[in-house]
């Protein structure tokens, strides 16, 4: 495998050069104001990422199943009921560990490929009239499927019921890629990774909680210690960690805040779109479907490309590291071997996925699927050339 080559996972991205370099520092004393430098404006730094103005942020030595487990330990307890949807890989982990914490899941089983459905959730919430819901959980882009979904439909389901629960919201793919508004739509908990959006290496759980979340804390009783956000937050109050904190890492992510705001949240969120409507035209120039049911739920972060029938989407992947040094995702779960994953969030550029859309098109043409050498490519080459990122950031 070539380390030359961008990889096509969607996540862990391809790291910036300079987000590489603000990981690699020296030691310093963690429990200094010296530390207090990096962690505080880090954390300042992603309360913008996710347009809020009074989440409390914390961030954990963890990945975004962490965050999911910071969520659930420091609001819940045992027995405490929660509403779902499973549509994908992500979401059903996520309901798998409520069940594993003796939470009590009411799973609305929805295809993979469709989005959420607030109306289901609306009907469900409104009746439950003695408020037994604690938190409603939702998975904002299903990385397994490439497919987002409305929060703010959901925020409005909750709000027609007239339901208190808690939302809990899994940002994991899209914080830093595509629109997340954690104000806008009262969300009690945001969930991240340091390894998709922020561009950064998998290790950090970065989380963001609303005062009604924060009160619910303090009557949560599942048990917690690592990720207990009070332990954190006593822990920064003197620019420490209740234990040794992930320092590279952390600088790296006041760095890669410090890049997302300069380039413009809403220059980032407009550069996955057009990058990802490129991977698209491919797609539909290949004469191939996408996992996603419609337009409305397109991921600007992954695309989850179906094959046809009695082909092993996954072959596509190993032969791309075989062959090519190429990295590519797998199908997960009930998708496994019907769809490949092509990422495309982070640190990316329409050149750059040029050769992915590229790559892709010769391995299908090497395993035998009825696909055109260069039809892809010249699909995405007609919309970028049409739609050049240069004119994105003058007009900005
Ligand atoms: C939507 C979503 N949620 C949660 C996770 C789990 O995050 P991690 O692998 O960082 O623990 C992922 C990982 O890809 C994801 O895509």
């Amino acid at each position: 495998m070539s380390f030359q080559n961008p990889v096509f996972i969607p996540g862990p991205t391809n790291i910036p050069e300079a987000l590489r370099k603000a990981c690699d520092m020296p030691t310093i004393d963690h429990r200094s104001p010296l530390f207090g430098q990096i962690l505080h404006p880090a954390r300042r730094g992603v309360r913008q990422v996710l347009k809020s103005d009074t989440a409390k942020v914390f961030i954990f030595p963890s990945t975004g199943t962490g965050g999911w487990e910071t969520a659930l330990t420091n609001c819940l307890s045992a027995g405490d009921k929660v509403l779902a949807a499973r549509n994908g890989m992500f979401s059903h982990r996520w309901i798998d560990m409520c069940q594993r914490h003796g939470l009590d899941v009411q799973i609305v089983e929805t295809p993979w490929g469709d989005g959420l459905p607030a109306d289901r959730y609306e009907e469900i919430l409104t009746a439950d009239t003695s408020h037994q819901i604690k938190v409603v959980l939702a998975t904002h882009n299903e990385t397994a499927t490439g497919v987002k979904s409305d929060i703010a439909a959901v925020r409005k389901a909750l709000d027609a019921a007239g339901h208190p629960a808690l939302l809990f919201v899994d940002g994991v793919s899209s914080i830093g890629s595509m629109d997340f508004r954690f104000d806008d739509w009262s969300v009690d908990v945001a969930v991240a990774g340091s390894q998709k959006g922020f561009m950064l290496p998998a290790g950090l759980a970065i989380v963001g909680f609303s005062a009604k979340a924060m009160e619910a804390t303090k009557t949560a009783a599942l048990p917690r210690t690592f990720f207990d956000v009070h332990d954190m937050a006593k822990g920064y109050d003197n620019n420490a960690y209740p234990y040794t904190p992930a320092v590279g890492l952390l600088n790296g992510l006041n760095e890669a805040c410090t890049m997302l705001l300069a380039e413009g949240l809403e220059n980032v969120f407009a550069r996955h779109t057009r990058i990802a409507t490129g991977v698209r035209a491919a797609v539909d120039a290949w004469g191939l479907n996408l996992c996603a049911a419609s337009p409305d739920v397109y991921s600007d972060t992954v695309s989850a490309i179906c094959t046809p029938d009695g082909f092993n989407a996954t072959d596509i992947v190993t032969h791309a590291a075989e062959t090519y040094g190429v990295a590519f995702g797998v199908g997960l779960g009930e998708v496994a071997g019907k769809v490949f994953r092509i990422g495309h969030l982070g640190s990316l550029t329409d050149v750059m996925t040029l050769s992915g859309i590229a790559t892709a098109e010769m391995c299908m043409v090497d395993l035998g699927l009825d696909i055109k050498l260069g039809s892809g490519v010249a699909a995405a080459q007609e919309f970028y050339r049409l739609n050049p990122a240069a004119r994105l950031q003058n007009a900005a």
